[in-house]
């Protein structure tokens, strides 16, 4: 990791001073903080990294911070073509973007090989896209189960063979980086509605530890975030059925968490900086749950 000083960064630079004040300068690009002493850049500058799930909410806030700092990214996306190539606009670095269905395993294949065909390489994956779908116990158990299935497929199944495909590269490549977004869910659980949910970043959290420590010793690192409630599309359906007010309520701090606020810390593990912490899972949920 560099840190500079005097430099000003297109769309964040990240203060050491006052963070949670940093916030109030932020504008649709992101944060953009004005000061200039004792800025960090993050050295993912030319790093090649397939992000997942990058139009919208989390993966976009990250997108855009990674661009910010230099990385070229394969910028997934399922529906909102427009979104991802919005970002992929921001820049000139050759990103590009990719669309798959991740229930479905040939587009996920389709999706590595893709990726690989055309940028030769892949120093990291973020494996952010996820669904979050309520499927109460009180209603029927075949459409119970199809909602399990569903979860699995996006959240679980997408991510282990893409963990597969990601190990057979890096092993290529002599090193590699998993970082998976998870879940505060895994250690305090969900609400019965997100049964489904909750076990599959509960997969995604062993697998990620199994990885760190089976692939070490090929230079491939694996770690997680784990969010808490973050004001995303995701989130927005939560908030409209129970209310800001009781989500405030369960966090330490004055504000519930932006997408934006969890782009840094993940923008690090992407750069290197913490390869040290492989196999852990860094919370991240506004004093929510600690552990
Ligand atoms: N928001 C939270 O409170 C929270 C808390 C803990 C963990 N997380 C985790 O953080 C990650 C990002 O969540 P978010 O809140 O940013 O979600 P979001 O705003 O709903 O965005 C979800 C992303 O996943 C993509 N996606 C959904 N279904 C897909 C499918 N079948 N195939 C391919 N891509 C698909 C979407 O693509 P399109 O829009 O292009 O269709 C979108 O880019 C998820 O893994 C989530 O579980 C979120």
């Amino acid at each position: 990791m560099n840190r500079s000083c005097g430099q000003k960064y297109k769309f964040w630079t990240v203060s050491l001073a006052k963070p949670l004040q940093s916030r109030k300068t932020a504008n649709k690009d992101g944060y953009i903080c004005t000061h200039t002493s004792c800025a960090m850049k993050f050295d993912v500058q030319g790093k090649t990294i397939l992000l997942t799930g990058a139009s919208d909410g989390i993966g976009k806030a990250l997108a855009i911070f990674l661009i910010g700092q230099g990385a070229r990214l394969a910028v997934h996306y399922h529906t909102n073509g427009a979104s991802a190539e919005s970002i992929v606009a921001r820049c000139s670095n050759g990103s590009e973007t990719f669309r798959a269905d991740l229930s479905d395993e040939k587009e996920v294949s389709d999706l590595f090989t893709n990726v690989v065909a055309r940028f030769k390489r892949i120093d990291t994956m973020v494996l952010n896209a996820g669904v979050f779908l309520p499927h109460s116990v009180n209603g029927g158990t075949v459409e119970w189960f199809q909602t399990w299935k569903r979860t699995m497929a996006v959240n679980l199944n997408a991510v282990g063979l893409l963990t597969k495909l990601g190990i057979d590269h890096f092993k290529t490549l002599g090193r590699g980086r998993l970082i998976y977004l998870g879940s505060r869910a895994v250690f305090r659980g969900e609400t019965e509605a997100y049964l489904a949910y909750a076990a599959s970043k509960g997969g995604i959290t062993a697998l990620a530890r199994s990885v760190a420590r089976s692939f070490g010793k090929d230079g491939i690192v694996a770690m997680v975030l784990a969010p808490g409630f973050t004001r995303t599309a995701m989130a927005e359906a939560f908030i409209a059925d129970h209310g800001e007010e009781t989500l405030l309520n369960e966090i330490a701090l004055k504000e519930l968490t932006e997408p934006e606020d969890l782009a840094p810390l993940l923008c690090l593990m992407c750069s290197g900086a913490m390869d040290h912490a492989t196999g852990a899972t860094i919370d991240m949920n506004a004093g929510s749950h600690i552990r």
